[in-house]
């Protein structure tokens, strides 16, 4: 891997785990009790938008008791130091990888400190609770949302995602089950563009076997290694 080399790193809820934020899948996951189509589908958000709203304000809440770990800012330390072109995309919600100092980063699946215009299709920072109905400052309308993207929505930033995908030398994917598309076929898409491809991940995932490399282990001891090893070749 050459140092003007171009990297593009997926992460997922593994990165945080170790921050003390669940999982999705795993035991003891954010979903467990709580059927992922009550909070994260637009036709849940229309029958029931409290209980939505609530979910995510809770949630939102819950990012003032938790910090970067090991993991985000071993990722951080990458993203100021390597000359080449890098993207971290992130499926998470929480704002970690950022707080670690994390510079190129997108987040496909939105953020729970954003609130979205369902009328104008603002997005605005946002830290306290978001009741159903509040009014948008921009339009107006009654209709600011969590700036979540629910199944059945489109991923934020995708063309620019897929563009980082075709150029990319080097495609990481740490702590994702590969469960979810279109992230779960960013490896197939790296690889088909003559990329290198790793994962750092708990345990297997059901997209293992498309990578040149898993290494297995938590998060928090494989990436610091990893990214000390890539920027001292
Ligand atoms: P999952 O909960 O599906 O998968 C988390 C993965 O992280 C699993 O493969 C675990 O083995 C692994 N893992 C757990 N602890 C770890 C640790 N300490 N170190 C490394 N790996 C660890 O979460 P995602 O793949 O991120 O979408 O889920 C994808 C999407 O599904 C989420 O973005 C969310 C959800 O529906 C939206 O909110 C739109």
């Amino acid at each position: 891997m050459s140092a003007s080399g171009s990297i593009v790193i997926l992460t997922g809820a593994g990165v945080s785990a170790e921050s003390g934020i669940a999982t999705f899948r795993g035991p003891g996951g954010l979903w467990e009790g709580q059927r992922v189509e009550d909070v994260c589908t637009p036709e849940a958000l229309a029958r029931d938008p409290a209980l939505v709203h609530r979910f995510y304000d809770l949630r939102r809440a819950a990012l003032d008791t938790v910090a970067p770990n090991a993991a985000h800012e071993a990722l951080a330390r990458l993203d100021a130091a390597w000359p080449g072109e890098l993207l971290i995309v992130t499926q998470n919600v929480d704002d970690l990888h950022e707080r670690a100092g994390a510079r190129r980063l997108l987040h496909m699946h939105g953020e729970l400190r954003s609130a979205l215009c369902a009328a104008c299709g603002t997005r605005r920072p946002w830290r306290d609770p978001l009741p159903p109905a509040t009014r948008c400052p921009t339009c107006g309308a009654a209709a600011l949302r969590p700036d979540i993207v629910f199944f059945g929505e489109m991923p934020y930033a995708m063309e620019r995602i897929e563009a980082a995908l075709a150029r990319a030398d080097l495609f990481v994917s740490i702590g994702t089950s590969g469960a979810v598309y279109p992230a779960a076929g960013f490896v197939r898409g790296a690889a088909a563009s003559g990329a290198a491809t790793l994962e750092l991940n708990l345990e297997r995932s059901s997209g293992s076997a498309w990578f040149d490399e898993t290494r297995l282990g938590p998060a928090g001891a494989l990436v610091p290694a990893w990214v000390d090893s890539l920027l001292a070749a």
